[in-house]
Parts: C-alpha cells; sequence; structure tokens
C-alpha cells in the first residue's frame, strides 16, 4: 500500500478490500441520503464508492491533521500559497463581489478588481450593443478570443456552455494552436473590418499567442485594415501590459489582471471578456456569483458536508482502496463537452507534481490523470473498459435534470443513460444472471458455457454523481469552483504546490533551439545535431529532407 496513507485509514482499507457495493446497499436502504450532500443547487452523490462512516470519518481525521483548515484560511487572506514563485492565490477574491475587503500585503486588492469588472461589463455591453466600432465607424460585429491554456480553456468551454444564455449575443470564435490551422478557422468567413481580436495572455509572452496575434495583425493588414485603425481592432488581457503596448495595443484597451491570478483559475478574472461578450455581462456576473457561493461553502461548511472537500478525500480513498490512479470525467450534457478538456489543465497542471513542500521527491502518487469524454459519446468509445478492462478508474458523472433544447425526449432518454450506467458500473451482472439471460435467449448449454465468462460484468465498480438542476450561469460557476476547491484541497493533502506549473517550461526551450537548427537545415546549412539523441537526430533529418521534397514538387 502507498505508504502516504495513515496506518488506521490503510488498515481500514483492508478491511473494506473484501466489501462490495451492491452488498452495501443492500445493508442500508439510505445509503444515498446519508452519503450525498448538497450545495444550492448541486447534489454530490458519493454513495456509489466503497465506503462507510468510519471511511469518512477516518478521511476527515486525516484532513484535520494534515492542516487542512489552516491551509484553507492562508488560500482566502493572501498568503503566498504558491510559495515556489513566492505568490498569493487570491482568485476567490475575483468574484468576491460584496463591499468587503480582502487584503493582500495589508493592501484591500477589492477596488482594483471591481474597477476591472466594471471595464469589462462597460466593454462587453458596448460590443454587444454594436458601439465598439472601427476607425471607420462601423461597428465591429466579430470576436475572436487569442490565448492558451488558462486563456483560453474557460472561455471557450464557458462559452460553449452557456451558449443558451447568450443567443442574442455575437460569435465568440476561439484560437489557442500554434498550428496555423486553427487560426485560418477561426477567421474563416469573417471580415477583418469588422472584427476584433482579444489577445488574452496574463504573460503576454506565450508563443502560440504571440504567433497568433502576429498572425491576426497581419490578417487586419490584409483585409485592408490600415496601420493606424489597427489598435480599433484590438484588446488585451494581461498582467504585463507593457509587452501587450509593443504590440500596438493602447492602454484603454488594456485590461489589467494580477500576479495572484493564475492562468487556470482565470476565467473569473477579464480573461473572462469575451465570455461576457458571448453570454452578457448579467449571466457573466451570475457564474461569478455561483462560484462565489461555493467558496462561501468551502470556507464555513464544516469537513463532512463540505462538497469539495468530501469530493477531493474520495479521490484519495478510490486512489487507496480501489489503485485509481485515473479520474475520467464524464458530463452527460452536451454543452459541457470541453468541460473535461477544461479539467485536464486544472487538474493536472496543478496537481501533476512530485515534489513536496519540504523539496522532497514525494514517495507516493499525487495528481491523478485526468480524461473524459461527453455522455453518450463515450459509452460508444471506452465504457467498455470502464465496465470489464482491468484498469480502476475514478469516475465522475455530471448531469443536468433539464436540458436546454425543445428535444425533451432525448434528454430524458440521455438522463436514462447515465443512471443506467452508474447503476450497471456498480451492480454488474453475476455469472447466474448471465446463465439465466442467456437460457432465456434460447442458446444451448455449450453455447452459453463458451459466451458466459465474456458476458458477465463484475461490478462494484464506484462513481460519483454531481446533479444539478439546469446548467445556468449559476450552477456552472458553483460546478467550476466546487473542482477548483477540490484540487486545492487534494494538493495540500499531498503537500504539492498546486499554483506553480514548472514542468511545461523545459519543453518550450527545447523547441526554440530546435526550431533555429530546423531554420538552418532548411536552409541548407550545416548543423551540428551531436547535442541530441539518435532519435531526436534522425526524426528532425527526417522532417527537413521530407520538406524539401515536398518544396521541390
Ligand atoms: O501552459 C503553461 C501556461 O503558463 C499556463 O499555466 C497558462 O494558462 C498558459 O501557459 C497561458 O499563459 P499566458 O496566459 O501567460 O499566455
Amino acid at each position: 500500500m502507498d505508504p502516504f496513507f495513515p496506518p488506521a485509514l490503510q488498515a481500514h482499507a483492508r478491511r473494506m478490500a473484501a466489501c462490495a457495493l451492491p452488498a452495501l446497499f443492500a445493508a442500508e436502504p439510505n445509503r444515498f441520503a446519508r452519503f450525498s450532500v448538497s450545495c444550492h443547487d448541486l447534489l454530490l452523490d458519493y454513495s456509489k464508492n466503497r465506503l462507510t462512516e468510519e471511511t469518512l470519518a477516518l478521511l476527515i481525521d486525516w484532513a484535520h491533521a494534515a492542516g487542512l483548515e489552516q491551509a484553507r484560511a492562508d488560500l482566502f487572506s493572501g498568503v503566498r500559497c504558491n510559495w515556489t514563485e513566492q505568490r498569493a492565490v487570491l482568485h476567490p477574491a475575483l468574484r468576491h463581489l460584496g463591499g468587503q475587503a480582502v487584503y493582500l500585503d495589508g493592501v484591500d486588492v477589492m477596488p482594483g478588481v471591481r474597477q476591472q469588472l466594471a471595464r469589462v461589463e462597460q466593454f462587453a455591453t458596448q460590443f454587444r450593443a454594436g458601439e465598439i466600432r472601427a476607425a471607420d465607424g462601423r461597428p465591429l460585429r466579430h470576436l475572436v478570443n487569442i490565448g492558451i491554456g488558462g486563456s483560453h480553456l474557460g472561455p471557450e468551454m464557458i462559452s460553449q456552455a452557456l451558449q443558451p444564455y447568450g443567443q442574442d449575443g455575437p460569435e465568440v470564435r476561439f484560437v489557442s494552436n500554434m498550428d496555423g490551422a486553427d487560426f485560418l478557422g477561426a477567421v474563416q468567413g469573417l471580415q477583418a473590418a469588422e472584427t476584433l481580436f482579444v489577445l488574452a495572455s496574463k504573460t503576454f509572452s506565450t508563443r502560440e499567442t504571440l504567433l497568433n496575434t502576429e498572425a491576426a495583425l497581419r490578417w487586419l493588414r490584409e483585409g485592408g485594415v490600415g496601420v493606424s485603425a489597427l489598435p480599433h481592432h484590438l484588446v488585451a488581457v494581461t498582467a504585463a501590459p507593457q509587452r501587450a503596448q509593443a504590440y500596438g495595443i493602447t492602454p484603454d484597451r488594456i485590461f489589467t489582471i494580477w500576479d495572484w491570478v493564475g492562468g487556470r483559475y482565470s476565467w473569473c478574472s477579464a480573461i473572462g471578456l469575451s465570455i461576457a461578450v458571448r453570454i452578457g455581462y448579467g449571466h457573466f456576473a451570475q457564474m461569478l456569483a455561483g462560484a462565489h457561493a461555493m467558496d462561501c461553502h468551502f470556507q464555513s461548511a464544516p469537513l463532512p458536508v463540505n462538497m469539495p472537500v468530501v469530493l477531493a478525500l474520495l479521490g484519495l480513498w478510490s486512489r487507496l482502496l480501489e489503485g485509481a490512479d485515473t479520474l475520467a470525467i464524464l458530463p452527460y450534457d452536451h454543452a459541457l463537452r470541453r468541460f473535461p478538456a477544461y479539467l485536464q489543465q486544472c487538474d493536472m497542471e496543478s496537481n501533476g507534481k512530485r515534489i513536496d513542500r519540504d523539496g522532497q521527491v514525494v514517495g507516493y502518487g499525487t495528481g491523478p490523470v485526468l480524461w473524459g469524454e461527453v455522455g453518450s459519446n463515450a459509452q460508444h468509445s471506452f465504457f467498455q473498459l470502464l465496465h470489464q478492462g482491468t484498469h480502476a478508474v475514478a469516475i465522475d458523472f455530471i448531469a443536468c435534470a433539464n436540458g436546454h433544447t425543445s428535444l425533451h425526449d432525448h434528454h430524458q432518454e440521455l438522463l436514462a443513460n447515465f443512471l443506467a450506467q452508474s447503476e450497471v458500473l456498480m451492480r454488474g451482472r453475476s455469472p447466474a444472471e448471465v446463465e439465466a439471460d442467456l437460457r432465456a435467449d434460447g442458446l444451448s448449454a455449450e453455447e452459453i458455457l463458451r459466451l458466459l465468462p465474456h458476458r458477465v460484468f463484475p461490478g462494484n465498480r464506484p462513481s460519483n454523481t454531481v446533479l444539478m438542476p439546469c446548467l445556468t450561469p449559476f450552477n456552472l460557476g458553483m460546478l467550476i469552483a466546487l473542482y477548483e476547491m477540490k484540487i486545492f484541497v487534494q494538493g495540500v493533502m499531498w503537500r504539492v504546490n498546486s499554483f506553480d506549473q514548472w514542468g511545461v517550461e523545459l519543453g518550450k526551450k527545447a523547441a526554440q533551439r530546435l526550431l533555429q537548427e530546423s531554420r538552418r537545415l532548411l536552409a541548407g546549412e550545416v548543423v551540428d545535431l551531436g547535442h541530441h539523441d539518435s532519435s531526436t537526430q534522425g526524426l528532425l533529418r527526417q522532417v527537413i529532407a521530407w520538406q524539401k521534397d515536398q518544396s521541390k514538387n
């Protein structure tokens, strides 16, 4: 067993190993009521986990002993929780819209937060009203958000998820990838004279975003926008305003974020400008209110009924008991189809770490591999493995009782499938049940013998469900904050810094060097590649050879 877990919990896990979920349900008729927790309209059902009251009590004791309450208080009070970069982590302040102060080094950050939000509101409202104009007075009608990682995934996922609330708003498109196909796809069919680019980058130094910014400037010029008219088509959201100005963005078009806003937690800052344009500032403010409601719940609810805390501890429990080191996020709502991708960055960039707060290599597993897909599509791709494969996978189902379309029957069937999947994973189908089924189907004894092992479902496969009445802006804000705070809790328990991301740096530098080398090779220069391994050398030379072949044709 993993040495990370307290001995009492390990001993309990050994006892629970023989415990089957169907038996737990049979023994406890009120299991759903006991092992579910609510926050406003969000319901977390975790009864389909192999756990008991004792499990929960042991997990909560462990969280107390790990100093979770102190860590939580530190997070909300401006302590530099990002200790490798000496930064506070104050994204909860961005949705803290009452009159209260939030102090960082004795200075209230809230006036600045309110000022930027007021600017976002004004700009988004004006854009939607056709009042943001090109130099010739023509209204700008299209918005293209250029950004990557946290400056892309949240805004894109949210704009898509809340599209029913933005029917009256302009189309908003997103570009993130350095593959030029992404940029060209995003501007396809748009008129330069009517297009605004939102350049979203906390650092304004991210290669993808700068490359796409340069492409946008060229595209505007080629589309007939004169040099002096360019600033009308550009807005930046950044913590590095001077760098944005170097690209010709005027100070009045620069929205500020701060170093205490982590990129993957930045959707609720001015990085959310494109969301506010898409769905209207009122709906964006409802999202902020939802996230704030979850923050308040996280701060004040006792740990056993604290939704982010419970969800986080369940993740640790499933690691210990089931050996599950991957987490499948399965939203049964088409609007949330980008939610797994969004959460991948939020979780894996936060807790995909191996050094603890003492600077030591951890001797235990940390952040899970997070993946997922929208239901019911996922049922026809990887559910086979979930039901009958050999991997232990932690699963979060997410579902909304009501959909947004007029196709009510579709939604009913979608929900029936979500309910069926979590039940079947838990229950399985025993050899005796399968045999009876096959006999009823008229199969011979010989055929039954041959097919039976393939038709058995072992069951006893746990899952959580997050259920809500409808995917409103408020509920989506809560859902996002639920996972943000869950990730924070797990980081505390694993003793890692959830707010830095040094692991993305090395590859960026290596790419810059390889770019120079590939350009020189393409130009016919002799380049010493001896510092690369033979695989990298071989691949690079093959790329160049095929590029040269192509250019001859
Ligand atoms: O992938 C690394 C990263 O720094 C993320 O943390 C961040 O969200 C993304 O790049 C984009 O960064 P920026 O907003 O500074 O362009």
